[in-house]
């Protein structure tokens, strides 16, 4: 397989169209998707040919880009280009409901356009270029304040040391450099010789297929595990850091992340390693006060009832499929963020964020 150029080229703007790595063809097959239209781009968010919070961000900035390119290449008013965009918007919405990234670019790059509109900007080119150019703002930021979230979680890593993690919080699921993954990145540039644990990640083995493979990508220890061996290994004492990502965080702190999640951070507790949370100011959403307001997608129960395409159960039997769960505060030893290490209580440590926690 084909290496990448790093930071991960996962969500570019390319002859007019939105284009995505596949995630869902990793790792057996790196190629990329060209979304030339709304619906498309909806249904990559939807399969998960580009997934994890900020690459969603992402992905829907440029999205909207698209939509106001489309819409003004028909020769429509400004006003109907405006009311086509905002259905986009809303379709762009009801792709998927608990990373906050999605919400905070759509909401970004519509009050950019509603901002310019009230302005007197009636030139539908003009705002169509600086949509793009606030679309790039979002994927430039992201890989920076990756970078300095892996900064700042790096020096919580001693000089060697094993990281467990979860899901896929790296460079796939982000602008290109990644949360939890980027703090793994971060420590070996910062010399340091960090092994990973990485769970696979049942349903859609997230862990199997996209850390494990951009971990050994980029030269970094991986070992994978069955979801159900992260008790063994913590038990025996190989672990010294559980870190994940989060596709939200609740003004008390409370995190939402991949199903699995929370029962890593219980078991983290009884065995008294850190477990952290690594994400960017995208991420916080401080209208919602705790974890019981963040509302969990379901998925298809056919993805927990297949695996790899071959049914792995009785034909017809239930299946429940939560995409992801929430951890409570009280379980984060600390939120790793582009604007440092917060440690609880997370009430009142995450208001220091700041214009981050502003409303969005
Ligand atoms: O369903 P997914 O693959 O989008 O879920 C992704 C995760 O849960 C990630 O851990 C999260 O989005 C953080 S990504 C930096």
């Amino acid at each position: 397989m084909q290496s990448l150029p790093f930071p991960f080229p996962v969500v570019q703007w390319q002859d007019d169209r939105v284009v995505l790595i596949d995630q869902t063809l990793l790792p057996g097959k790196l190629e990329f998707r060209r979304c030339g239209d709304i619906p498309s781009l909806c249904r990559a968010i939807v399969e998960l040919a580009v997934r994890g919070a900020p690459a969603i961000g992402v992905a829907a900035a440029y999205g909207l880009a698209l939509s106001w390119d489309l819409n003004r290449k028909t020769g429509r008013s400004l006003g109907r280009i405006y009311e086509a965009f905002e259905v986009d918007r809303a379709a762009l919405a009801a792709t998927r409901p608990t990373a906050v990234n999605l919400f905070w670019a759509l909401d970004r790059l519509g009050k950019l356009v509603e901002n310019l509109v009230a302005a007197g900007d009636r030139d539908a080119v003009e705002i169509g270029a600086a949509l793009l150019a606030e679309a790039d703002c979002v994927l430039a930021e992201d890989i920076a304040m990756c970078r300095a979230l892996g900064q700042a979680g790096q020096e919580l890593l001693s000089d060697t040391a094993t990281v467990l993690t979860h899901c896929n919080a790296g460079g796939l699921a982000t602008g290109g450099y990644g949360t939890a993954l980027g703090v793994v990145f971060a420590a070996k540039e910062a010399g340091k010789n960090i092994s990973v644990y990485a769970d696979e990640t049942r349903p859609l083995l997230q862990g199997a297929r996209l850390t494990a493979w951009e971990l050994a990508d980029q030269g970094i220890d991986v070992t994978l595990l069955c979801d159900s061996a992260a008790a063994t290994v913590l038990r025996q004492g190989k672990i010294d850091a559980v870190i994940t990502g989060a596709d939200r965080i609740a003004a008390n702190g409370d995190s939402a992340n991949k199903i699995g999640t929370y029962p890593l951070a219980v078991l983290a507790h009884r065995h008294g390693v850190p477990f952290y949370i690594a994400a960017p100011d995208s991420t916080f959403d401080p209208h919602t006060p705790d974890g019981d307001g963040i509302r969990i997608e379901e998925r298809d129960p056919e993805e927990v009832v297949q695996f790899h395409g071959q049914l792995a159960a009785p034909p017809g039997v239930a299946a429940y499929n939560p995409a992801f769960d929430v951890t409570p505060a009280e379980l984060i030893t600390a939120i790793i963020t582009d604007k440092g290490v917060f440690r609880p209580p997370y009430v009142s440590s995450l208001r220091a964020l700041g214009p981050g926690l502003e409303p969005k």
